[in-house]
């Protein structure tokens, strides 16, 4: 193929896409492989956004994010979190993901190593392996009653080509949140060695357990030292769509975060931003609805599938998933497979989270209650017959 990179040419979707591919057309499917829930996004929010747009907000901006959205973000900050942020530390260039990219492109240099605690949502090791680095897992432990990180492991894990290591609280697909204690303890390590943190907080707000919003490494770190929180609007006000999100990162980052939010994609949709300005003033009793109808969707699934003894499943912490582990004979990719034929019942399969969960699967529980019980009988169901 001539001057295309081989690595490109290899990129295959995510074991999300591969099953969801199988059946995403077929109505009759209770889709619970992606994440996200069935809400649309809260009137308030679209309001704002079309204002915006009657106003004029059509124009280029500020590729960090405009500027009244920047000053939302830090009297969100100051609100949620107690905390006075320099200005210069925060960024909204667009979606979460792309707060991801940025920060590889700060951090990653061709055969460097960043450690992924893992289980992981699998976008992370492909950012790294498409700017040239690697990726080296680190798994958190399973139980007995919650998944944890052991240091140890994440200090073998240290060469002298890592640059980062890379946390998700609360955790796609585990639910795991990391404890206060927890991240003072690898913030300690990371210093130490000279390693940054991207600290993927964007379920910030998605918890079931201990304080909301879960604690955040932006409480802990200093304003020069390489410490990137990445968050967004998608996962607490049900804003998948509007792709858009935001960074917290080092103070001498912010002109090189402008020239690279420049470069991918000249800045987050003015008009969205109007959009996520709201939901930052206004939507405190909307994420807290909404945390609430997931902590009910939680408790039946806990009820329906949580002591199968084909399934060992952990309670959430945070997030909206479940990632048990199944006692079959079939892989999990097997069970998700059968499941979607089957059962009309559509979930991600547990390898594509990284090495060591091929017998696990990914449910989401965002749904409304009653198509969530539904779809949790016919996993029953299935599991039954196995
Ligand atoms: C852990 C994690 N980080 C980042 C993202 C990307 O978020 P966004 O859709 O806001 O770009 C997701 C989306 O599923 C996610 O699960």
């Amino acid at each position: 193929m001539g001057p295309i990179r081989q690595f490109v040419l290899d990129l295959q979707p995510s074991g999300i896409g591969q099953i969801a591919h199988e059946g995403l057309d077929d109505p009759e499917v209770i889709p619970l492989w992606f994440g996200e829930s069935d809400l649309t996004s809260p009137p308030f929010v679209n309001e704002a956004a079309k204002r915006a747009l009657d106003e004029g907000k059509t124009f280029y901006n500020w590729t960090r994010g405009h500027l009244p959205v920047r000053e939302g973000l830090l009297r969100y900050h100051q609100k949620q979190y107690g905390i006075e942020l320099d200005p210069d530390r925060v960024s909204a260039p667009g979606s979460t993901m792309l707060t991801v990219m940025i920060t590889c492109q700060c951090l990653v240099e061709p055969d460097d190593e960043v450690i992924l605690v893992s289980p992981y949502w699998p976008n992370i090791r492909t950012v790294v392996e498409v700017l040239g680095g690697r990726t080296v897992d680190v798994r958190l432990r399973e139980g007995p009653e919650r998944w944890w990180l052991d240091l140890d492991d994440v200090k073998r894990a240290i060469t002298s080509r890592t640059k980062a290591v890379y946390v998700n609280t609360p955790s796609n697909p585990t639910g795991w949140v990391m404890s206060r204690e927890e991240q003072v303890a690898l913030l300690a390590l990371c210093r130490e060695r000279g390693l940054a943190i991207i600290s993927d907080e964007v379920y910030h707000r998605n918890v079931f357990v201990g304080q909301s919003p879960a604690p955040s490494f932006v409480t802990l770190a200093e304003p020069e030292e390489p410490v990137f929180v990445l968050n967004g609007w998608s996962k607490g006000w049900a804003m998948t769509g509007w792709r858009l999100g935001w960074m917290v990162h080092p103070k001498q980052l912010a002109v090189p975060i402008t020239v690279l939010s420049e470069v991918n994609n000249t800045g987050a949709t003015a008009f969205v931003q109007y959009g996520g300005l709201a939901a930052l003033e206004e939507g405190d009793a909307f994420a807290e609805e909404f945390v609430a109808r997931c902590a009910r969707n939680r408790a039946l699934a806990m009820e329906i599938l949580g002591n199968h003894p084909k399934l060992d499943l952990l309670s959430p912490e945070g997030a909206f998933y479940l990632f048990p582990k199944l006692n079959l004979p079939i892989s999990g990719l097997d069970f998700a497979r059968r499941l979607l034929r089957e059962e009309k019942v559509g979930t991600a399969p547990g390898f594509t989270f990284g090495e060591g969960n091929e017998q696990h699967l990914r449910i989401c529980f965002a749904l409304s209650t009653s198509r969530l019980e539904e779809a949790f009988h016919r996993i029953r169901r299935l599991l039954d017959r196995i």
